[in-house]
């Protein structure tokens, strides 16, 4: 009988994907000391100089979300892990929580609080409007909810609510806050305890020029009360005598964050092997903001903003939504009457190597979303984005002052200094 030959192994090319300028709504660049910080060596994840590190990561996360909250870290995922770990560690099963929803990541905090056992209750707002306070504090005293949870920037709809009066409404009917800042931390102010936010959850692939992939949290005492109520130690890992408290076990063992607390905190109880990696790529992502400044960041974020809104406006664009409540770091536009959305962004990507964004649901095809975050906020690439949209468009056959895009956002820029560009 002939020998049966082994089938050649298929192994496919090298990596080599295309040089891109990614100006959508995120993911975006990472910044190359992110990339270098990630190409570090491993080490064990008990070294005393890796737990060094771990203890440097909570202190620069501190810093970013502005508060002094104990526990701050990051939960290994992409930002959608943060938002569970805390939500499912939060919520026992009954429990109300209000979701205001003004975009389709409102949707995605309903979902998962409802998938947590939650009997949650939603308003409702047109996408490209937020809320007014008295419509959140009139649902919290209708709902009487342990939870209000909410977006910051929900980058569907390039809206951005007004957080400041929401821990103070969510304190008078004793009602915890959480925040859904993946969109946000480090591109907008987002001061944790001033603004009284219990718990909050964000991504690095935004502001914080870093991969998808690590998901920085931060929460209070209030919170490390209640989950510590369900605090569980697995079996072969507790020590004698340990006496579980009273409450409910938290649902996932990947998310618990009484067991996270003890995996950062002095003790170093095992729980998941940490994404090394990714902690190197977190720390450098806190480090370059703070580096930078927080007040000098979010200058820049909105800098930006203002030049590429004047340029989409001197092309005779429509900017998306509410302006006064438009996101520093993504501006949502309306695709041109006649003029077919996808095409455009295919050509951007095609002829120049630049991603924009379409959005979701019902503003699909409707608006395009261009994001100016984090290592890709910068002056140049408002230019280029500007002059590249123009060509497209003067192709497509639109009718457009040449040059005046790019124009009115160097008028922007003018007389200020380059180091704020
Ligand atoms: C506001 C907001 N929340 C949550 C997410 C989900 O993030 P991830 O895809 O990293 O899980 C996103 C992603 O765009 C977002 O913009």
């Amino acid at each position: 009988m002939p020998k049966p030959t082994a089938p050649s192994p298929i192994v496919f090319g090298d990596l080599n994907p295309s040089p891109r300028l990614l100006l959508g709504p995120g993911p975006i660049n990472a910044d190359p000391r992110v990339q270098r910080a990630m190409s570090m060596p491993l080490i064990g994840q008990f070294d005393p100089e890796f737990t060094a590190y771990m203890d440097e990561t909570m202190a620069l996360l501190r810093q970013l979300y502005q508060t002094s909250n104990r526990w701050s870290f990051l939960i290994d995922g992409t930002a959608r892990a943060g938002i569970e770990a805390i939500l499912v560690s939060l919520i026992e099963p009954g429990d109300r929580v209000l979701v205001p929803i003004f975009g389709r990541f409102g949707h995605l905090l309903s979902e998962i609080a409802t998938r947590c056992g939650a009997e949650v209750s939603t308003i409702e707002t047109e996408w490209g409007t937020v809320f007014e306070p008295d419509a959140i504090e009139a649902e919290v005293k209708r709902v009487r909810p342990k939870l209000l949870a909410v977006v910051h920037g929900d980058t569907s709809t390039t809206m951005a609510q007004p957080l400041s009066d929401l821990g103070d409404i969510c304190r008078r009917y004793d009602c915890l806050l959480y925040v859904d800042a993946t969109a946000t931390l480090g591109g907008i102010d987002f001061p944790v305890d001033a603004w009284q936010i219990d718990a909050a959850s964000a991504g690095l692939q935004k502001c914080l020029s870093g991969p998808p992939g690590s998901a920085p949290v931060t929460f209070n005492e209030r919170v490390e009360r209640l989950v510590t109520r369900r605090r569980h130690v697995e079996a072969g890992l507790r020590p004698a005598g340990f006496v579980p408290p009273d409450g409910p076990r938290i649902r996932s063992n990947y998310f618990d964050l009484p067991m996270l607390m003890d995996y950062w905190g002095e003790a170093h109880l095992n729980h998941h092997t940490e994404a090394a990696s990714m902690l190197y790529a977190a720390r450098e992502c806190a480090r370059i903001v703070l580096r930078d400044g927080l007040a000098e960041t979010f200058a820049r974020h909105a800098l930006a903003s203002q030049a590429l809104v004047a340029g989409l406006e001197a092309m005779g664009l429509e900017v998306f939504g509410d302006k006064p409540h438009k996101m520093a770091n993504v501006t949502g536009v309306h695709i041109p009457d006649g003029i077919p959305g996808d095409k455009v962004r295919a050509a951007l990507l095609n002829d120049f190597g630049i991603e924009i964004g379409t959005s979701f649901g019902a503003l699909h095809g409707r608006i395009w979303r261009i994001g100016t975050m984090g290592y890709n906020c910068r002056k140049q690439n408002v230019l280029i984005c500007l002059g590249a949209l123009e060509a497209v468009l003067r192709r497509a056959g639109l009718a457009l002052p040449a040059g005046a895009a790019v124009e009115a956002a160097y008028a922007v820029y003018a007389g200020v200094s380059s180091s704020a560009a």
